[in-house]
């Protein structure tokens, strides 16, 4: 497997005869059938089958597939030319199919000004992917690249294969998902001549999704906007449940950690300063030896039980990591039951595939077998009845140091390693989830895993594996993120401050405005490098980070409701502009994104700058959370403060906060304060539904949630605010109305109400407000 190198379409033949009755096409001396389907959304289904070329289907990932529907969007005309119908009924795509060997690819046509976003998760450092070349092959990066290449550089391809690219075609928008387990490759048209030193380095005219292997299965989503593209890509590979909300919360991690005695060190230090953190995490040091499931009794005096107890009362938990290589030796519990019940994947001789890893030599669970999954979730189990609340799953790209995977064999063998190589991850996400299932049946599983696939969503969140404590990790981590977001993955971040490398103060504190919002935030580091925990930074620079970690729990209402709405209806937390708005070059502003659909962040990545500039879109003005002032769209600039990020809201938001400033980790949903952000003299509307929920267990699934509506109406200033619980299950939402404006009078439910003045500070100095009792 070459990381880049792509199959050439001059290598391949094309369908040259296609029988439209039965599906059946020739290319080159093959035969094979096709289906060419329309499911409800306007969805499409490519398949091209041939069981002695392609033995197995999909790989391990499951889609929710809606009804089948005639509606023909998409079409395979007399010569099998596929050609997808545009808004105005006129082809906005055209493509066509060929295979060499095992490998397969369409070839689509597009507009001339066609634009790329996605791919999965990708350091390109851009949010527009046009002129990319790009394979699918979970690598563990630090080890299967040399420093030079991944220091300050992106290199392709990293840890999560998430094979799927959102076209923008003049204003429409349509997705293309490769389902396919083995490795796939994808090309875009256009170029970035910083990238061509010659010729061949050009991408194709043309769009090429193609794979290497394996039965081609081609998903089209037809939006038209980015948003409902998004919506229907996320519900056919499976939304994020809503996770507990303690893991939406601040997590602290290092790779040094070892048990007891650091858990209480990091627990005392958070209660001391005051800083909310929900999760610490145990790297390696844990083990006993690097053999999993077997923890040193020596790190834990009185059981992990206890500690977990301990530290239950400050509302923390403990997340261990997992890998999943099973250590080698006779005599351990774990590879003597795994080797009697022939759990490990084989090699080409039939016997254990082994691969060096911490351990040494190591084994691997096989779980493509749903036997395997039963055995392992078995271990889960136990590991989470023994006191650990949740697992940080790590090196199952899966990683086999210096030993070449090809020999990794799957499915008793039967199966070659390209195979399962990318949902080898999927599969132990799936088997773990129901290990603490199977510990907790009522609670909801929090994993974290490195890589993943289609399908990951269901399962785990991702963080976006090793980067460093440089410029270039902060800077790319946004398009990283929102591109992974906007792919399907949207619990996801990047390890804070950088995993590798000494972090600065100034890069430290820059790093924590940027990312404070991401989905999952997780301060981790490498071993032997500089403490990181923020009250190991002089006490000004732990201040503000402080203050923006609070600020996160303060706005955690807000962040958990994302995580509904991503649960019911599909959108990501972390979007692009152009999710939101529509402008022309919204997508080459890659230091820019929303939280949601009312928090633009624009924060500072470049070392040492003092101020910057700011794209504010749409037609209305947008709230500074820094000063309280009312921005007119379009360009501006922001200037660069120790205390304060470039944070805006959007005109008319309502956003749910925690009341007060956060010291710890409470996470209150029922005693709500909703923000409302209101320009001068406004005259418009919004609305709000707001969820609580116990934040832990599944009983919202069967009615425990309350739901309420909130729709404000603003003439000239003088505001009406309306209110409807229109869902009791978890008890009465009491909000409290925060006005940022000036409201010259305000209803509240037909009342005329009381305003009190106040004072809430959010990313800079104190604001003036009004506040609206219930
Ligand atoms: C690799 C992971 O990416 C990193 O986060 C972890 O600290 C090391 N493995 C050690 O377990």
């Amino acid at each position: 497997m070459y990381f880049n190198k792509y199959p050439h379409r001059s290598n391949f033949s094309f369908v040259e005869t296609f029988d439209p009755e039965t599906g059946v096409v020739t290319a080159g001396v093959r035969v094979f059938a096709t289906e060419v389907d329309s499911h409800e959304g306007d969805i499409y289904h490519v398949r091209v089958s041939n069981p002695d070329v392609w033995p197995e289907t999909c790989g391990l990932s499951e889609l929710d597939v809606p009804a089948p529907c005639a509606r023909q969007r998409l079409k395979a005309n007399d010569d099998f030319q596929l050609s997808l119908l545009g808004r105005d009924a006129k082809p906005l795509i055209t493509g066509e199919f060929g295979v060499s060997g095992d490998a397969s690819m369409f070839v689509f046509e597009l507009g001339g000004d066609a634009r790329f976003y996605g791919m999965g998760e990708k350091y390109f450092g851009k949010m527009e992917l046009s002129g990319y070349r790009t394979k699918f092959w979970n690598t563990d990066v630090w080890g299967d690249f040399h420093f030079a290449q991944w220091g300050e550089h992106p290199s392709d391809p990293p840890y999560f294969s998430l094979p799927y690219l959102v076209a923008k075609i003049g204003d429409e928008y349509v997705g293309f998902l490769l389902h396919n387990s083995h490795p796939t490759f994808i090309e875009t048209p256009g170029s970035d001549e910083s990238r061509v030193f010659v010729e061949w380095q050009r991408t194709s005219e043309r769009l090429i999704l193609g794979s290497e292997g394996g039965e081609p299965n081609l998903w089209v989503i037809y939006g038209p906007s980015l948003a409902e593209v998004t919506r229907k890509l996320q519900k056919l590979i499976g939304t994020t449940p809503v996770p507990p909300a303690w893991s939406l919360g601040y997590h602290q991690s290092r790779w040094g950690y070892g048990g007891h005695a650091d858990l209480m060190r990091l627990d005392e230090g958070f209660a001391k300063h005051k800083i909310p953190c929900d999760g610490l995490w145990l790297d390696l040091d844990y083990m006993d030896g690097f053999r999993i499931f077997q923890t040193n009794e020596a790190n834990f005096p009185d059981g992990v039980s206890t500690t977990a107890e301990t530290l239950a009362k400050h509302d923390r938990h403990i997340v261990p990591i997992i890998d999943p290589g099973v250590k080698k030796e006779s005599g351990y519990r774990v590879y003597d039951d795994g080797h009697a019940q022939r759990v490990f994947c084989q090699n080409a001789e039939g016997g254990e595939y082994v691969g060096l890893v911490w351990p040494g030599e190591t084994v691997f669970p096989d779980f493509t077998l749903p036997r395997v999954s039963d055995w392992w979730a078995g271990y889960i189990q136990e590991f989470a009845e023994s006191g650990f609340g949740a697992c940080w799953i790590d090196m199952n790209d899966p990683s086999t140091g210096p030993v070449d995977p090809n020999g990794m064999r799957f499915a008793d063998g039967k199966l070659p390693h390209e195979a399962h190589h990318n949902d080898y991850s999927l599969g132990m996400q799936r088997a773990t989830f129901d290990g603490f299932r199977r510990a907790r049946p009522h609670e909801r599983p929090f994993i974290l895993s490195r890589s993943g696939f289609i399908g990951s969503s269901r399962y785990a969140a991702i963080w976006t594996g090793d980067n460093l404590a440089n410029r270039f990790y902060l800077k790319s981590s946004i398009p990283t993120s929102v591109n992974l977001s906007i792919s399907g993955q949207p619990f996801n971040g990047a390890d804070l401050g950088g995993f590798g490398g000494d972090v600065t103060d100034e890069l430290m504190l820059d790093w924590t405005k940027a990312h404070f919002l991401f989905p999952f935030l997780r301060n981790h580091a490498n071993r032997g490098t500089r403490d990181k925990e923020p009250f190991a930074f002089p006490e000004p620079v732990m201040a503000v980070i402080r203050r923006y970690i609070r600020l996160r729990y303060k706005l955690f209402p807000y962040l958990y409701n994302l995580f509904v709405q991503q649960e019911e209806q599909g959108d990501p937390i972390l979007r692009p502009l152009f999710y939101e708005f529509d402008g022309v070059g919204l997508d080459k502003i890659d230091d820019q994104f929303m939280v949601g659909p009312s928090i633009l962040q624009a924060p500072f990545v470049e070392e040492g700058v003092k101020k910057r500039t700011v794209t504010l879109p749409g037609l209305e003005p947008w709230y500074d959370a820094a000063n309280g002032d009312w921005i007119e769209p379009g360009e501006r600039t922001a200037k660069a403060g120790r205390e304060s990020t470039p944070l805006y809201l959007r005109a008319g938001a309502i956003v749910p906060m925690q009341p007060g400033t956060p010291v710890d980790n409470t996470k209150e949903l029922r005693d709500v304060n909703l923000h409302l952000f209101m320009p001068p003299a406004w005259s418009g509307e919004s609305e709000l539904e707001y969820v609580a929920d116990d934040g832990i267990s599944y009983a919202y699934t069967s009615g425990a949630r309350s739901r309420l509506k909130v729709r404000v109406v603003s003439v000239d200033g003088n505001l009406a605010i309306a209110t409807d619980q229109t869902q009791d299950g978890f008890g009465l939402i009491a909000p409290t109305f925060v006005i940022h404006g000036d409201p010259k009078s305000v209803r509240l439910n037909g009342s005329e109400v009381v305003l009190e003045k106040n004072k809430v500070t959010l990313a800079g100095k104190p604001l003036a407000v009004v506040v609206v009792r219930a």
